[in-house]
């Protein structure tokens, strides 16, 4: 089973390597903005994995699900998704999309890892805090691959109860975060040293190096990538100022 993910600051792209890994398969995880990601759907059963945002799905995760809409019909799709407390239906949200395509959605996994949005102190937590999350994350993992081992998928964030934990404890307050792309990526010029390392990172190719500087358009996908990479801490995107 391949896996075709989204990862803004690292944290499904670990959950789904090491699922993979506890599976014991030859699969490989792949990223969604990759050339590769169309190969990785080449096989009956995949892995679609990616951050909850606003407990909705990311848009370019939306985006490519759209694009490809006729290559979901009768592909069997386990869906996983990271988060910083509390997604509801994280993994229905893209569930219900794939199935109007016609896939089957064999199960879903929604795992609490660190907060991804490092600019705002409010959702800081220690590096020994952030450790135990991790932790407690692998444990789950590994548990949850000793089920699909055994033919049992987890089905979390899948039912009509967690679809309206999503949708009032969070979606319906933030829907307009999460329907498209975003132009509010700000760069402070003074702060940047136009290394580029956004640039590089940016899996939209949002951003480019203009006179020296970070310049960013209006294709961002909120993934945090360009600010948690940045080693002048000189982007914002939600919140105000970047912390250690
Ligand atoms: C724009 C944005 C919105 C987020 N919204 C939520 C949310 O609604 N609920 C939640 O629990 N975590 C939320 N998070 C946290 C991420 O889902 C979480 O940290 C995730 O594990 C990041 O995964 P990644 O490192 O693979 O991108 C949000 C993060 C970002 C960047």
């Amino acid at each position: 089973m391949n896996a075709v993910y989204l990862s803004g600051s690292g944290n499904t792209k670990h959950i789904v390597t090491l699922l993979l890994d506890e599976l014991g398969g030859n699969g490989i995880a792949v990223p969604i903005e990759s050339e590769d990601a169309m190969k990785a759907l080449e096989g009956d059963e995949i892995i679609l994995a990616y951050p909850t945002m606003f407990s909705n799905i990311p848009y370019l995760v939306r985006d490519f699900i759209n694009t490809h809409e006729a290559f979901w019909k009768g592909k069997k799709i386990f869906l996983i998704t990271t988060m910083g407390l509390f997604s509801g239906d994280g993994t229905g949200c893209a569930a219900r999309l794939l199935k109007k395509y016609g896939a089957e959605i064999t199960g879903g996994l929604q795992i609490v890892m660190p907060d991804s949005i490092g600019d705002c102190k409010a959702l800081k937590k220690s590096k020994e805090q952030n450790k135990a999350i991790i932790e407690k994350a692998d444990k789950r993992v590994a548990e949850a691959a000793k089920q699909m081992r055994e033919g049992s998928y987890p089905k979390e964030g899948l039912s009509f109860a967690a679809h309206l934990a999503g949708l009032f404890g969070q979606r319906l307050w933030f829907y307009n975060k999460t329907t498209g792309y975003t132009d509010k990526v700000k760069i402070d010029p003074s702060k940047c040293i136009g290394c580029g390392i956004c640039a590089k990172n940016c899996p939209t190719q949002n951003i480019r190096i203009g006179d020296g500087k970070a310049v960013a358009s209006s294709k961002c996908t909120m993934c945090y990538r360009c600010i948690d990479h940045c080693p002048k801490q000189a982007m914002t995107l939600l919140g105000k100022t970047l912390h250690e």
